[in-house]
């Protein structure tokens, strides 16, 4: 099958190599000249495991090109849109400025029975009132929603092997075309078995925005029991194994400590509250604003807890940050906890090195005030304080003796529950961390 798509971000970039390596002809377009010059040469243009490999096997095969220009999806069947949907400037609500241009740009080369299948998360609304978009444009063209439930990190494995394949369509029989379309698209997994969900386009959106406030609010559940256990000399990490047990409540994303960040989790729950109000429906998504503030409330309390022990004021005194990106096995800094972290220290006076394995070169330029170094040893120089807010298994593995060697003080700040607290202990450091006492 011959395929475009639209956007080439971490989605995009991804979802084109995965389809050209099942044997599809695929055409990627990107805005971005640099990010196609990377792909072209097949150097992925961000950190992801595995990409590289399945890139290089796209391109060996031939069955991947990508460029700058639109005009070069004319002749594909399907055409994929994986633009950003990133927050507004000025309010909670998401920016759709990409994915209409995107749509905009595709009419001209569409042609009847062509399916125009969306990935980008959207508010609710949105894929009816681009299918009108399409169908006034290019009669016998049809719109699809066909949301992305990858995850940065697992990105290759999330995309070759999806726990779900949802299809947003209309009905009667431009729908039911639409479908066989997809059904070819994605022959490789569903010949897996993954489950397959054929819905309207309304409850495809929904689907997408609920899946992420979900797992938002189980993030935030848990950081909210930290909170409790802090106060109440519990340790949350031992109450999420034992709830973790019962299989209705499970262990998974029940990870406490400086919370959710990334380009997705925390946008994404304030769309959907931005979108019920607009439907009058905002009562019933209110506490995601709660969410957010438990959220939120982990990196003011890190803030919090490197002044208290640093004797009341951070100022300066020498904070080693290690982790910039907003989760292990990324180097995406958007929205990221530590990188929040390491600028309200810097804010606050603190003389902060982060470093971190990955993310150093994209946090430089989300946030040029901080140093950086890639050395971890270098960040760990001379340190009063040394907070782990990434857990990255460089920084899981450590050794507390060797990092001992390197400190001013020995105080480490465990912000994702990730280190061996005896063996820290063990070597003489003060151990503290967000929902331990
Ligand atoms: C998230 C969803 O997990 C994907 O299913 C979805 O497709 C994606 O958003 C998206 O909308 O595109 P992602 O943002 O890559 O994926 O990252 P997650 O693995 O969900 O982690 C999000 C944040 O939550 C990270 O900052 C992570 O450190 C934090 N987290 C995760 C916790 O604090 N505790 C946990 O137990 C799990």
């Amino acid at each position: 099958m011959r395929i475009s798509v639209i956007g080439l971000g971490y989605l995009g970039a991804v979802h084109a190599a995965a389809l050209a390596a099942s044997g599809h002809e695929v055409v990627g377009v990107d805005v971005d000249p640099e990010k196609v010059d990377a792909l072209a040469l097949g150097k992925a243009p961000f950190y992801e495991p595995g990409f590289d490999d399945l890139l290089a096997e796209a391109r060996r095969s031939g069955r991947l090109q990508v460029g700058t220009d639109v005009a070069e999806v004319a002749g594909s069947a399907v055409h994929f849109v994986c633009v950003g949907t990133p927050q507004s400037a000025d309010s909670p609500a998401a920016d759709l400025r990409f994915v209409d241009t995107a749509v905009d740009s595709l009419l001209p080369y569409l042609a009847p029975g062509d399916v125009v299948v969306g990935k980008s998360t959207v508010p609710v609304g949105t894929a009816a009132r681009l299918a009108d978009v399409v169908t006034a444009a290019a009669p016998g063209a049809v719109l699809a929603w066909n949301p992305e439930f990858l995850r940065e990190g697992h990105a290759v494995d999330d995309t070759l092997h999806p726990d779900r394949i949802v299809y947003g369509l209309p009905a009667g029989e431009t729908g039911e075309r639409a479908a066989v379309v997809l059904d070819a698209v994605y022959a490789a997994p569903l010949a897996e078995g993954v489950p397959r969900i054929v819905a309207d386009y309304p409850t495809a959106e929904l689907v997408k925005v609920a899946a992420n406030s979900f797992l938002a609010t189980k993030i935030s559940f848990i950081n909210a029991m930290a909170e409790l256990c802090e106060v109440a000399g519990g340790d949350v990490t031992q109450l999420a194994d034992a709830i973790g047990h019962d299989v209705r409540i499970g262990r998974r994303f029940l990870n406490a400590g400086l919370g959710f960040g990334g380009g997705c989790l925390p946008k994404d729950i304030r769309a959907f509250t931005a979108r019920a109000d607009e439907l009058g429906a905002g009562e019933a998504v209110a506490f995601l604003g709660e969410v957010d503030r438990i959220n939120n409330r982990r990196r003011e309390r890190m803030v919090e807890l490197t002044a208290e022990v640093l004797g009341g004021s951070v100022a300066g005194r020498r904070v080693a940050v290690l982790g910039a990106a907003f989760k292990p096995e990324s180097d995406d800094v958007r929205d990221s906890p530590a990188l929040d972290v390491a600028a309200r220290l810097d804010q606050a006076g603190a003389d902060v090195v982060v470093t971190d394995p990955q993310a150093v070169p994209t946090a430089r330029v989300r946030a040029p005030q901080l140093t950086y170094t890639e050395d971890v040893e270098e960040a760990l120089a001379g340190a009063d304080v040394v907070l782990v807010l990434t857990e990255w298994r460089q920084f899981r593995e450590l050794d507390p003796v060797r990092v001992g060697e390197l400190v001013a003080g020995r105080t480490v700040l465990d912000g994702r529950l990730a280190l061996d607290r005896a063996g820290w202990e063990a070597a003489g450091w003060r151990y503290r961390a967000l929902g331990r006492a």
